[in-house]
């Protein structure tokens, strides 16, 4: 078994006089969470994630990957331990209802667009609010639904789509504000092996844009795109492989 948190605790971005420490994106120490009716999900589990890492988060049914992304999103709160997020604690957040909506791109296991507008007011409409204008926030869905190869598809509904096609379109939308994280859970879980591996390149441009990505999958040869993969067993990280 290798080290679970090979990024460490910090990285310099610049050298020398005035060199900026940085905190990873995303630090999880000894986090517990039991359900309530007792099920233990995350057992004393750590992690460190350094910022534009790629990793992938593999690991059998039930084993807790699902509520560790629930975690980093804020969507839950661990039952002990600490989640830290630009170094920030979680606990200690007061908008997390902003860190949510801003922070982290969330893309959920069971997709869950609104089945009564198009697709790409489904991308548009998680940009209300913010600094764009009507024309910005189309012209921005627009140019991610042609990133996720799903350009011209604008206006159907999500009904009328495929599983994979429905999934691409939760990806554009996770990344509609320009998260500093994208979270993805089983984001290749409909697609064909070709797409998949188109989602993982796109994965590996945003990354290079300098976010910060996890991913949850079962395929081990798509787990091998990721910079890391980390496996999980029965709410614990137990290898952490470094891909390159
Ligand atoms: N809301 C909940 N209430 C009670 N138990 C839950 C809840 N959500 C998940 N669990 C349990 O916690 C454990 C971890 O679930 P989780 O969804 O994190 O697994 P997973 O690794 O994502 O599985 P899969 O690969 O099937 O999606 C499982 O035993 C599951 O039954
Ligand atoms: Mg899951």
């Amino acid at each position: 078994m290798s080290d679970p948190s090979p990024a460490g605790s910090a990285s310099t971005l610049a050298s020398g006089e005035g060199a900026v420490e940085q905190p990873p994106a995303i630090e999880l120490h000894d986090v517990v969470k039991r359900y309530r009716g007792g099920v233990l999900a995350l057992d004393h589990l750590d992690l460190v994630i350094a910022k534009q890492e790629f990793v992938a988060i593999s690991g059998p049914s039930g084993c807790g990957k699902s509520t560790l992304l629930h975690l980093i999103a804020a969507l839950d709160a661990p039952t002990s331990g600490t989640v830290l997020v630009n170094g920030h604690d979680l606990a200690k957040m007061h908008d997390l209802s902003y860190f949510r909506r801003r922070e982290v791109g969330l893309v959920f296991q069971l997709h869950d667009l609104l089945p009564r507008i198009s697709v790409l007011a489904n991308v548009e409409i998680v940009m209300y609010g913010t600094h764009r204008s009507s024309r910005g926030r189309h012209q921005r869905a627009n140019e991610l639904l042609e990133e996720v190869d799903l350009g011209g598809r604008g206006s159907r509904l999500p009904t009328q789509l495929s599983g994979g096609e429905r999934q691409r379109v939760a990806i554009a939308r996770a990344l509609a504000n320009e998260p500093g994280i994208l979270l993805a859970d089983e984001p290749t879980g409909n697609l064909d092996a070709e797409s998949a591996r188109r989602i993982m390149e796109l994965f590996g441009r945003v990354r290079n844009d300098g976010v910060t990505v996890v991913m949850v999958t079962h395929d081990e040869a798509l787990a091998a795109m990721a910079d890391r993969t980390d496996r999980i067993e029965v709410g614990r990280i137990v290898s952490s492989t470094r891909n390159r």
